[in-house]
C-alpha cells in the first residue's frame, strides 16, 4: 500500500531571516512582531510553512547561530509571547512554522561554557570539545575553522584548547556527553510543546569528530586562492558515523509529536547525503537539505545530470527537497539574472520534492553591495570575499525610504532598486516576478502530479532541459530554455497546451512538434493521452 502523501510533501517551505523581514519596533532590525504582521502576505503568496532562522538570545556573532540561551527569544525579536502569537496567527492561516536548531555550538557567552572553562575540574568542562596542546607546545592538530584560521583556540587560563567548527565565538558542544544529549533533547520538548512544526537543524554533518583527533589529510586539488578551509579533507571533522546516532535521537523527540518536520543542513555529496534519509521513512532525517543546485553551474546538461543523478541515488522511501537560495549563499537573481531567475523559479517550483523559497527570491531580489565598513558577516571580515551580508538585506516591501521595511536606517543597506522591486508594484502586476511566483505555487498546488507525481527524464538539448511529471493519467511536462538566445526543442510526438510560461507569452497555446522557445522562457505544458 503506498503512504498518503504528508503535508511537507505536498508543501513549500518559505525561509524567513528574522533580522531582515519585518521591523515593527524601528530599531532597524526585524522581529517576530514583524513576521506576524506579515503573515497576509506569506499565506497570500501560497506557501504551507515557515522556517524562521535563530530567535534565540544571541550575542550576534553570527548572527543568531551563536546562542546564549536555547529556550528564550532574543529581546532584539521580541518575547516568547510574541512566538506563541506567531503561531497562532500561522496556525489560523494555516501555516506550519519550523524553528531553526543549532545543536554543534552554543555562544561563548552562553553559561555552560562560562563555567566549561572556568576550571579543568568544573562539571560541564565536558560539555565542550577540549584537548591539551601537543608537547611542542603547538595546536592539537591541523583541523580548521569554516570561518578562517585553525578551528582550535587557547584557553589560557587553563592551558587547554578548545574547539570551534565556526568562530571561537561559537564552541562546539561534546555530544559524547549524555547529559548535553538530555539537556539538547528536552530543548527540542520545549519548542515543540509551544506548538512548533519541526526544526531545520544546522550543520549536522558537523556533530561529532573523531575521538582520537587525528589529522585531516591534505586536498590535493587546493589551489592559492581556494577558501583556506578546503585546504585539507575534513574527513575527521565532518559526517563522521557516530552523526546518525544523534540524529536519531532527534528523530525519537520529534516522533513525541505526530506530524513535525526534520529538516537537517548538510553540505555533502550526494552519495553520503543520501545515508541521512536512515533505514525507512521517518527513521532519520525528513529533509537532508540538498544545496546541489546552487553549486551547479547553470547549464541545461549539467543541471540534468544533477537533477537525474540525485534521483537515483534517492533510496525508495526517501522524498527529494531543492534549495535555490538561503541566508549564505548569493541569490539567485545574481547568480544567473533577472531574466533567467524566472527559469529558476520554474525549476525549482516544478522538480518533485519540497522546495524551499528563500525570501524575497520571489521579488528577484538581488545581492546588495555592501561598502566595506558596513560588513557585519563575520565570515566576509575573516575571508574576504565570503561576506554573506548580500543575500541579508531587508525585504522590499514598499517604494519608500527603508522599502517599507522599518521606520529607521536598516542594519544592512537596502537595495538600491528597492523602490521598483517590492512587493506593492509587483502584487498587483500580471507579468512581475511575484505573479509568476504565485500562480506557479497555485499551479503547483492545484497539480496532484506536480506536487507528487513521478518525475520522468527528458532529454536536455543545448541548453534546454526538459523533464516530465506524472501521476496516473496526469502528465506535465516542462521545458526551460536556460540562456538567453531563443532556442528550439522537438517534442517527439508529444502534444499538448501551455498552461504557464516563465514570460506569460505562450499560455494557453497547443503545441506539438517542434517547440521554439524564447531566450529565458520555460514553460509547463500538459500532455495530451
Ligand atoms: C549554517 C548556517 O546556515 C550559517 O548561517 C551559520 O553561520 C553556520 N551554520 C554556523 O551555525
Amino acid at each position: 500500500m503506498t503512504r498518503e502523501p504528508v503535508w511537507w510533501q505536498r508543501g513549500v517551505i518559505y525561509q524567513i531571516y528574522p533580522r531582515s523581514f519585518a521591523d515593527s519596533n524601528a530599531d532597524g532590525v526585524g522581529d517576530l512582531a514583524g513576521i506576524t504582521s506579515r503573515l497576509d502576505y506569506v499565506a497570500w503568496l501560497g506557501v504551507d510553512a515557515i522556517w524562521i532562522s535563530p530567535i534565540y538570545p544571541s550575542p550576534m556573532k553570527d548572527f543568531g547561530y551563536d546562542v546564549s540561551n536555547y529556550r528564550d527569544v532574543h529581546p532584539l525579536f521580541g518575547t516568547l509571547d510574541d512566538l506563541d502569537r506567531l503561531i497562532g496567527a500561522a496556525l489560523v492561516r494555516r501555516l506550519r512554522v519550523l524553528l531553526d536548531f543549532v545543536p554543534n555550538h552554543t555562544s561563548d557567552q552562553h553559561p555552560w561554557f562560562a563555567e566549561s572553562r572556568s576550571s579543568k575540574a568544573n562539571p560541564r568542562r565536558d560539555w565542550y570539545i577540549w584537548a591539551d596542546p601537543r608537547p611542542d607546545g603547538s595546536l592539537p592538530n591541523n583541523w580548521r575553522s569554516v570561518f578562517g584560521g585553525s578551528a582550535w583556540t587557547l584557553d589560557p587560563a587553563t592551558g587547554q584548547y578548545f574547539y570551534h567548527a565556526y568562530l571561537p565565538e561559537q564552541p562546539d558542544l561534546n555530544w559524547r556527553n549524555p547529559a548535553v544529549r538530555e539537556e539538547m533533547l528536552n530543548t527540542l520538548r520545549f519548542w515543540l510543546d509551544r506548538g512548533v512544526d519541526g526544526f531545520r537543524v544546522d550543520a549536522v554533518r558537523q556533530l561529532c569528530k573523531d575521538d582520537l583527533l587525528r589529522d585531516n589529510p591534505p586536498n590535493l586539488n587546493w589551489r592559492a586562492g581556494d577558501n583556506p578551509y578546503d585546504e585539507v579533507l575534513p574527513v575527521y571533522t565532518t559526517d563522521r558515523p557516530e552523526t546518525m546516532e544523534i540524529v536519531r535521537l532527534f528523530r525519537r523527540v520529534l516522533d513525541e509529536y505526530p506530524g513535525r518536520l526534520f529538516v537537517g543542513e548538510l553540505t555533502l555529496p550526494i552519495e553520503r547525503l543520501m545515508r541521512y534519509y536512515g533505514a525507512s521513512v521517518g527513521d532519520a532525517i525528513d529533509l537532508p537539505s540538498n544545496f546541489h543546485m546552487i553549486y551547479a553551474p547553470w547549464e541545461a546538461p549539467v543541471l540534468k545530470a544533477l537533477i537525474d543523478g540525485y534521483e537515483a541515488a534517492l533510496p525508495s522511501h526517501a522524498w527529494p527537497n531543492w534549495v535555490l537560495g538561503n541566508h549564505d549563499q548569493h541569490r539567485i537573481a545574481s547568480r544567473v539574472g533577472r531574466p533567467q531567475a524566472r527559469v529558476a523559479a520554474l525549476l525549482l517550483l516544478t522538480l518533485r520534492g519540497t522546495p524551499t523559497i528563500y525570501y524575497g527570491d520571489e521579488l528577484g531580489m538581488v545581492d546588495v553591495p555592501i561598502p566595506p565598513a558596513r560588513i557585519r558577516d563575520p565570515f566576509g571580515r575573516n575571508v574576504p570575499g565570503q561576506e554573506r551580508d548580500p543575500e541579508r538585506t531587508p525585504m522590499q516591501w514598499d517604494g519608500s525610504r527603508f522599502a517599507g521595511f522599518s521606520d529607521v536606517e536598516p542594519w544592512l543597506p537596502v537595495a538600491a532598486d528597492a523602490g521598483s522591486v517590492n512587493v506593492r508594484a509587483q502584487r498587483d502586476a500580471p507579468a512581475s516576478m511575484l505573479s509568476l511566483y504565485r500562480r506557479l505555487l497555485r499551479l503547483r498546488r492545484e497539480t496532484p502530479a506536480l506536487q507528487t507525481g513521478a518525475y520522468v527524464a527528458w532529454p536536455a538539448s543545448g541548453q534546454v532541459l526538459a523533464f516530465e511529471r506524472r501521476l496516473d493519467s496526469q502528465r506535465l511536462l516542462i521545458v526551460l530554455n536556460l540562456d538567453a538566445s531563443p532556442a528550439s526543442y522537438a517534442l517527439n510526438g508529444a502534444r499538448g497546451v501551455v498552461l504557464l510560461s516563465a514570460s506569460g507569452a505562450l499560455e494557453g497555446q497547443p503545441v506539438g512538434g517542434n517547440l521554439s522557445l524564447g531566450g529565458d522562457e520555460g514553460v509547463v505544458i500538459q500532455l495530451e493521452g
